[in-house]
């Protein structure tokens, strides 16, 4: 008999959608070789790493080089250099209580909210969101296929893209804020709810906080530990790719509080942090020292003001996004505690539709709202990413071309 393949994947879209807008993006380009075109798809960054990050590196480089200093394989949970400067800045200075043995550097959000439901039953009923991050769900049905068991909650004009509290019972529901790709954020109360709901249900939050810099409003949470007992109901992600400019060095930590526990069959209650450290050393090797020492400067008084520099730029980038379409009589969402501007398709038009209209009409890439999922059509996701000069560009282009 042939081998088999896990037939699940065969249940997927068949490319990554950014992937499948790459190729759209080079297939005009062949045509049309003199267009300057401007990128606002993909949330890639494009300020240079901060010079404290860069300096750190250097050093540790240098490192390497050196007998005595030579570092081989690291603590697959990150080195404490790293864990314990995040515990104490990113949290306990806040206020919210973490521990360093509680984090768990990695390479990316990416590989974590992709990896995580390796420490999960099959049998969980999952709340994705639609739309969504596609890496949620994809790695979802990866993993227990296309079933009833993923339950979708409808974020639309009606809830202000936000999902209801489910009515029905969900084990497991991935939450992002500020959200990818809708631009939208949960302020105290909100996110409160879902954890209370949470802890009555015995359910679990994996709340993907990688945009959590870009909160302005105080009224918005950057961690959801800062709700009273979300230790004991979920685990956060954070990154460093937008905030800090590491989307091609890679750098991400997550929060697995020692609270948090699953019981087992037999009543048994297990630690989901001492888990995921059993399925992270066997499946993973660490994040590269000079990249942690990369993340350790910005930690330093100088990175900690590079990187709010680097963050307002881009929230300077939003701002001019959002403005711009508002003028023009559009319904927008986001881009004022996110970098990402989501947009209501002009005269009724789909999200593909918009996406060709752009880039024929003014040279610009977007992402169409509905390769974000079914609730997403309609609707279309701009980043503020890009250069100053670009983004005020694309707002002049779209201004007199729409
Ligand atoms: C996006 O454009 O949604 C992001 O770049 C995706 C990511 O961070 O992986």
């Amino acid at each position: 008999p042939m081998f088999k393949l896990n037939e699940n994947y065969l249940q997927l879209n068949q490319s990554y959608l950014f992937s499948k807008i790459t190729k759209k993006v080079d297939d005009f380009i062949n045509t049309n070789p003199d267009a300057e075109i401007i990128r606002l798809g993909i949330g890639d960054v494009t300020r240079p790493l901060p010079a404290t990050v860069i300096n750190n590196m250097h050093k540790a480089v240098e490192e390497m080089a050196v007998k005595e200093t030579f570092r081989g394989y690291g603590p697959e949970q990150g080195y404490g250099f790293l864990r314990e400067k995040i515990a104490e800045i990113d949290f306990k200075k806040r206020g919210i209580n973490i521990d360093a043995d509680e984090i768990f550097v990695s390479d990316g959000s990416k590989s974590d909210t992709g990896n995580i439901g390796d420490i999960l039953g099959d049998s969980n009923t999952i709340g994705i969101t639609n739309p969504v991050y596609p890496v949620y769900l994809d790695t979802t049905i990866m993993r227990i296929g296309k079933t009833e068991q993923i339950k979708l909650l409808v974020c639309n004009e009606e809830n202000n893209f936000l999902p209801e509290i489910p009515t029905e019972p969900i084990d497991v529901v991935y939450l992002c804020y500020p959200n990818n790709p809708t631009g939208t954020v949960m302020n105290r109360k909100e996110l409160k709810r879902w954890v209370d709901w949470a802890l009555s249900n015995d359910s679990l939050i994996l709340y993907d906080a990688a945009y959590e810099a870009f909160v302005n409003d105080t009224e918005v949470p950057r961690s959801i530990f800062e709700i009273a007992d979300a230790e004991k109901c979920a685990i956060e992600f954070r990154s460093y790719s937008k905030n800090a400019g590491f989307t091609g060095l890679r750098c991400s930590y997550t929060i697995v509080p020692k609270a948090l526990k699953a019981k087992v069959q037999g009543g048994e209650c297990v630690s989901m942090n001492m888990l995921w450290g059993r399925r992270q050393s066997t499946k993973f090797n660490g994040t590269p020292y000079i990249v942690q020492r990369a993340a350790e400067a910005i930690y330093s008084s100088e990175g900690q003001k590079e990187v709010n520099d680097l963050v307002s730029y881009y929230m300077n980038n939003a701002r001019a996004i959002r403005n711009g379409l508002l003028a023009k009589g559009m319904t927008v969402y986001g881009g004022d505690n996110a970098p990402y501007i989501w947009l209501k398709c002009p005269n009724g038009i789909d999200s593909w539709t918009f996406f060709d209209e752009l880039l024929n009409k003014c040279h610009i890439v977007g992402t169409p709202g509905v390769g974000f999922g079914s609730a997403g059509e309609g609707y279309f996701r701009l980043t503020a990413f890009n250069s100053h000069e670009k983004t005020e560009e694309a707002v002049s282009r779209m201004n007199t071309n729409l």
